[in-house]
């Protein structure tokens, strides 16, 4: 098989570099960087950290407005696969890169296989949602995670080509676990395992609603412990930007790399976060999560007692630093997100379908 992945964003790169290395040891695969993320420690250190290979085309898109940027992708990736003609794009999760690809795809009749397919929040203010549920319904495999993203498809009516994988995310994480462990992010920062809370903030719906960021930079204050907050560039802009205050209690970090991702989010007390895949990633570390926003697609954390709901609300935030402090942690369901072997399952998937 010949496949084309479109790629772009700092989530694509984790989830690519698991499926990648699988892919690539029977079939041609050529990358498309779209450039979404372009900061060294946005995009470049998660490929060199996680041996992806260099993308075959650089698509330097970079920071635009929804319709500027996703149009521009859309361009740079059908011009690219008019050339290429390959038997597959191949996407991932839901940003304005996924859509990108997959419509390009889609209009050239290319089958699209979505990576991280069915996820809902039924919040279709997220650009996330809109770009995840289009991409959805012109995709002909549809990878998802969970049984929850099954039935969200069916919901909408799609079952073919629908294939349950477990989250290539958890494959992702495996893989990195050994290496992270060698990471002397300890001795780097000063920080001692169950020392500090580990926090990360960028989505939208919180970075540019400044009522939302105080409140989140108010309970932070309030916490008495570390928080180390390595920081999405789009959140340092709004916080140079505004006067949002940041209390000494919260250690601003540059984003960091993968590997000393793992290893904070594996010797933190809590993590406190409104991204997608931190919130799974603190599950696969045995940390409980609060999330800074109103509903998630990963319900199962939730389910399991590891992850509750805060939105920016600084009582229920520090209500819930409290509970988590104050109780043991919940029984411990394995495998909520796959055995680690999602990526096979995915080339399986793709492999039995054809060309
Ligand atoms: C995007 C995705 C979001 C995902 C996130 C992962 C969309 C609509 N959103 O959000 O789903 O959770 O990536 O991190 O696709 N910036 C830089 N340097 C960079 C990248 C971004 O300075 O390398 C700044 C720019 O000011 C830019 C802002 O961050 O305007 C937002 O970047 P953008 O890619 O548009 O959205 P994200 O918030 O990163
Ligand atoms: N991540 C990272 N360094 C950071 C912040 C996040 O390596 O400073 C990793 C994180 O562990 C996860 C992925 O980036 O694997 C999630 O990306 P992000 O939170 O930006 O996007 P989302 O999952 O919300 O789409």
């Amino acid at each position: 098989m010949k496949v084309v992945t479109v790629i772009g964003a700092r989530p694509q790169f984790v989830k690519a570099a698991a499926v990648s290395a699988v892919l690539r040891t029977k079939h041609t695969e050529l990358i498309v960087h779209t450039g979404q993320h372009y900061d060294p420690q946005m995009s470049d250190i998660f490929f060199e950290e996680l041996g992806i290979p260099p993308a075959d085309f650089y698509l330097g898109v970079g920071s635009k407005q929804h319709g500027e940027q996703t149009g521009e992708m859309l361009a740079g990736v059908e011009r690219i696969l008019l050339g290429e003609k390959p038997d597959w794009v191949l996407v991932y999760g839901d940003t304005n890169s996924t859509l990108a690809g997959a419509l390009a795809a889609a209009k050239l009749h290319i089958p699209v296989a979505h990576v991280e397919a069915g996820l809902r929040s039924y919040n279709k203010r997220m650009p996330e949602e809109v770009n995840r549920v289009l991409t959805d319904h012109i995709s002909s495999l549809l990878f998802c995670p969970t049984d929850q993203a099954v039935k969200n498809l069916a919901l909408e009516g799609i079952t073919r080509g629908v294939v349950r994988t477990g989250d290539v995310m958890c494959d992702a994480f495996r893989l990195s676990a050994a290496r992270a462990k060698e990471r002397n992010v300890g001795k780097r920062y000063q920080l001692a395992p169950n020392s500090y809370l580990l926090a990360t903030i960028h989505r939208a719906e919180n970075t540019d609603d400044i009522s939302r960021m105080k409140q989140i930079f108010q309970a932070f204050a309030r916490i008495p412990a570390k928080i180390i907050l390595p920081l999405h560039p789009r959140t340092r802009k709004v916080l140079n930007d505004s006067n949002v205050t940041v209390s000494d209690n919260v250690q601003i970090l540059e984003p960091v790399g993968y590997l000393d991702m793992v290893w904070l989010l594996q010797r933190t007390a809590l993590v406190l976060t409104d991204s997608g895949g931190v919130q799974k990633e603190a599950y696969l570390s045995k940390v409980p999560c609060i999330t800074l926003r109103n509903e998630t697609e990963w319900v199962e954390t939730v389910e399991a007692g590891w992850n509750v709901l805060t939105g920016t609300d600084r009582d229920k935030i520090l209500a819930a630093v409290a509970h988590y402090q104050n109780h043991p942690r919940p029984d411990y369901i394995e495998n909520l997100y796959g055995d680690g072997r999602a990526s096979q399952e995915i080339l399986a998937a793709m492999e039995e379908s054809g060309p």
